[in-house]
């Protein structure tokens, strides 16, 4: 259903990994509608410029709008597919009163979208899931048949929203598809995200926090190899399942401050703090049922994933003020 041009909507378009979604859409000659609500969850400055190549093309709108109370029904018209990754991101800050800022923006958002589609139907709703509804897996690597169980309010509501996809698709049969996403890093990378954070500290000779004591490991995936299998969900025959994609190896956090050391030639000073509540000790993907059902490979190595994002720090002006959580 992507072969040829057609018209498409991406949720969540000025975010890191939609942004970069929309330029590929966009690369491939589709018409691509965004839709976002310029969060304040970080500098919409940030947004601006992560949507700057994608809004220079004739090809994009954007609708700057909040999907819990926008009107969809127009955006929605005559879309083949919709990326749905608007969504409160962040495992650490989703705890107290911030809580009803991730039932709103992951449970509720999706749920409106889902009614939106009752009355627009598309062939295809890819969702953007994330690897933290798994929690402290009993087994790696985890494949999507584990039993999942979030450690964080986060994750929670990231598997609300998987389930909605899956009641509207048993119910209205709208084709939705869940990817779940293993911490994604690269260019535009959230300023509250690890890697960020840790070239922040580095270039302002600021101590690196790091929580726990940095064993824990993450399957750390490129946003190019993200964005290849979103596409590629779009037109596979997996309508009504959910599918991990995760960079390839599962590595600890130690090990990133030592690669990031070798690329940067810049030592850095760690601190180690008490491990953050809601974070799962370790994650990692089976990606078999990717590979088989996708067609889908991840091929950028964290070495050269995490020089390309060093690369593109450097180059970036501002490095303004995170939502440091
Ligand atoms: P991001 O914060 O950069 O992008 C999300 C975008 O959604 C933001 O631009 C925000 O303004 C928009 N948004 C939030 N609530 C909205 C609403 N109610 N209506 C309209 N727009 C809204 O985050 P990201 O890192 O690019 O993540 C994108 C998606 O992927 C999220 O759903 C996140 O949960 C999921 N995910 C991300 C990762 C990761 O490592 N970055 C891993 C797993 C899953
Ligand atoms: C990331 C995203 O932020 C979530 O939105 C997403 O859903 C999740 O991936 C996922 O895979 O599902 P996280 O794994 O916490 O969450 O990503 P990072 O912020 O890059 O953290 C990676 C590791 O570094 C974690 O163990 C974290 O505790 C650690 N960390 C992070 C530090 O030690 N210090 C920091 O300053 C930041």
């Amino acid at each position: 259903m992507l072969e040829t041009p057609t018209r498409v909507v991406v949720t969540g378009a000025a975010g890191f990994i939609g942004s970069h979604l929309c330029e590929r859409l966009l690369a491939a000659g589709h018409e691509v509608v965004g839709i976002d609500s310029l969060s304040d969850y970080y500098d919409r400055e940030r947004k601006e410029q992560n949507l700057r190549e994608a809004a220079a093309n004739p090809n994009f709108t954007l609708e700057e709008a909040d999907l819990v109370d926008a009107n969809l029904t127009r955006a929605m018209r005559g879309a083949a597919v919709v990326f749905h990754l608007a969504g409160q991101p962040g495992v650490r800050p989703s705890w107290g009163s911030h809580f009803d800022r991730y039932v709103h923006d992951n449970i509720v958002a999706t749920q409106r979208l889902l009614e939106a589609l009752r009355e627009a139907p598309v062939q295809r709703l890819v969702f953007a899931s994330s690897s933290s509804v798994y929690g402290n897996a009993e087994m790696f690597p985890t494949k999507e048949t584990a039993l999942p169980r979030p450690v964080s309010p986060y994750g929670m509501t990231k598997l609300a929203a998987e389930h909605l996809t899956f009641v509207y698709m048993r119910n209205f049969g709208i084709p939705a598809t869940s990817l779940r996403y293993f911490t994604v890093y690269g260019p535009r990378q959230r300023p509250d995200m690890a890697f960020c954070r840790f070239m922040e500290s580095l270039v302002e000779e600021q101590e690196i926090e790091i929580y726990g004591d940095g064993e824990q490991t993450r399957e750390f995936t490129f946003v190019s190899d993200a964005v290849d299998g979103t596409v590629k969900a779009a037109s596979a025959d997996v309508a009504g399942q959910v599918i991990n994609l995760g960079g390839g190896s599962r590595v600890t956090v130690n090990k990133v401050l030592d690669t990031l050391e070798e690329i940067s030639h810049l030592k850095p000073r760690r601190r180690y703090l008490p491990a953050a509540p809601g974070d799962p000790r370790h994650t990692g993907a089976s990606i078999n049922l990717a590979r088989e059902k996708l067609g889908w490979e991840p091929r950028v190595s964290l070495r050269e994933g995490l020089a390309r994002q060093w690369e593109w720090f450097l180059a970036t002006p501002a490095k303004t003020e995170t939502s440091r959580t």
